[in-house]
């Protein structure tokens, strides 16, 4: 769907405050694991994003019935598995989609599941999901753009990642969490993502140990209960939070934040010279009348800093006076900001995932947003100059970031968009 563009007039300081929302990759997952069990499940704090919509589209096809029971709790239930097919349309909208697989192949014993193809940036592989799972002792096939998996027994066994995989990890939990089995899961990630499906999972009465670390043991049960379940706040978006204050110059606090699981940011932008004040739940960045520095940095899977993040932390550093160094070996193919960036001022050098950033300041320019994080990084960019950004591409945004322009005119930001931003209906 096409929206029309925000618009963005930056160039003054903010203050006040910001509320991050639940987390999408941590919701996303959640809410593919009520397919695990046949009775209800209520979460809260699940963000109301178009992502949160097409996995509930997807699951509605598979046998879930959801109700958005408040602003962000949904009820979802699923007494029986209808389809064992996740359709190439409905996966193609989302890659996070490919979880599903391990789902239905736990709840129903086999699963037909589209390949995810690939996104703006790049192929993204699924092959170690895949591994996974025939290491568990699961069939696969690969048949017309489908992969085909069917398990004739309780997945048993031990796998390996040769790297670390959220999704791959995710995928082989739930595929492994219901059976009379014994999996191990070594060099599994640990993502703060991971450890929340696996205590989730466990809150409905899984056997998962391990979480936090690269070694998981899980041992089948025969069935999950219902239950009542809080999702994590999101850090990525609290990360694209705190860096817009940085960017623009600003003091502002950012309420709903975990910082344990923003070390990695947090350290940064200390780096740069912001200063960073932690309050429980809070965190205050003050960025007023500071020479900031250009820094380094490199992506890594978590605890390191995180690929979600280098897109809005490149805009920030396209501000700073000086040369910065970005590297994104997650996602070398993540840089449709760039482009776009250029179109502002920005001085980039790109060669292979390394961008090379001579910051100055930056001015207002007509942009597309060509997928969440680039646009996330386009409005702090467009935040730090005058005159009118305006941002083309807002259904990305509107992937990863609910009621956008409404919560940053709450710390005075100039946003607006002519139409309502887009909200999955409340049904
Ligand atoms: N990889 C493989 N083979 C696989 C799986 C992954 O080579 O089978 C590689 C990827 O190409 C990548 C690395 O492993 O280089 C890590 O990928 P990972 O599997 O961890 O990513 P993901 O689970 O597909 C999630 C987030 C992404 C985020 C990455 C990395 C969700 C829904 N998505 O993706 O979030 O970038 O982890 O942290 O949780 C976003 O929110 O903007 C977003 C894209």
């Amino acid at each position: 769907m096409h929206l029309t563009p925000l618009h963005v007039q930056g160039g003054r300081p903010l203050s006040g405050q910001i509320t991050v929302q639940g987390s999408k990759n941590a919701a996303l997952p959640v809410i593919v694991a009520t397919l695990l069990t046949r009775e209800k499940v209520t979460l809260h704090g699940v963000p109301r994003l178009s992502d949160v919509r097409t996995i509930l589209d997807l699951m509605a096809h598979l046998g879930t019935q959801h109700t958005w029971v408040g602003e962000n709790s949904l009820e979802l239930h699923t007494p029986e598995i209808l389809n064992t097919d996740a359709p190439y349309a409905l996966v193609s909208k989302m890659r996070a989609s490919f979880i599903v697989m391990g789902a239905i192949l736990a709840r129903a014993g086999r699963a037909t599941v589209s390949m995810p193809g690939g996104c703006a940036w790049g192929p993204r592989p699924v092959d170690q999901h895949v591994k996974a799972l025939r290491a568990l002792g699961v069939d696969v096939h690969e048949d017309n753009g489908n992969f085909d998996a069917h398990r004739t027994g309780s997945l048993n066994g031990q796998f390996i990642f040769e790297l670390l995989t959220v999704g791959g990890t995710h995928n082989a939990i739930l595929a492994a969490t219901l059976g009379d089995g014994v999996v191990t899961l070594e060099n599994a990630s640990i993502d703060t993502d991971v450890v929340e499906l696996i205590e989730f999972l466990n809150h409905l009465g899984a056997d998962i140990q391990g979480a936090g670390t690269h070694t998981l043991t899980i041992r089948g049960v025969a069935a999950l209960r219902g239950g009542e379940y809080r999702v994590i706040p999101d850090r990525i978006e609290a990360g694209t939070f705190m860096l817009l204050a940085a960017a623009t110059r600003s003091r502002f606090t950012v309420d709903n934040v975990r910082t344990d699981h923003l070390r990695a940011v947090i350290g940064k932008l200390q780096e740069i010279g912001a200063d960073v004040t932690e309050d429980g739940l809070s965190v205050t960045v003050d960025a007023r009348d500071r020479d900031l520095k250009p820094v380094n940095i490199t992506t890594q899977s978590y605890p390191g800093f995180p690929t979600d993040l280098q897109p809005q932390m490149s805009a920030l550093l396209a501000t700073i006076p000086g040369t910065s160094v970005v590297q994104d070996p997650v996602y070398p193919d993540r840089l449709t900001h760039v482009a776009e960036l250029h179109r502002m001022g920005a001085t980039i050098t790109v060669s292979g995932y390394t961008q090379i950033i001579q910051g100055g300041a930056l001015r207002s320019a007509p942009v597309k947003a060509a997928d969440l994080r680039a646009g996330a990084a386009l409005f702090i960019a467009g935040l730090t100059c005058e005159g009118d950004t305006v941002i083309d591409g807002v259904q990305y945004l509107n992937r990863g970031y609910e009621r956008l322009a409404e919560r940053l005119q709450g710390l005075g930001a100039n946003v607006t968009q002519n139409e309502p931003e887009l909200v999955p209906a409340a049904d």
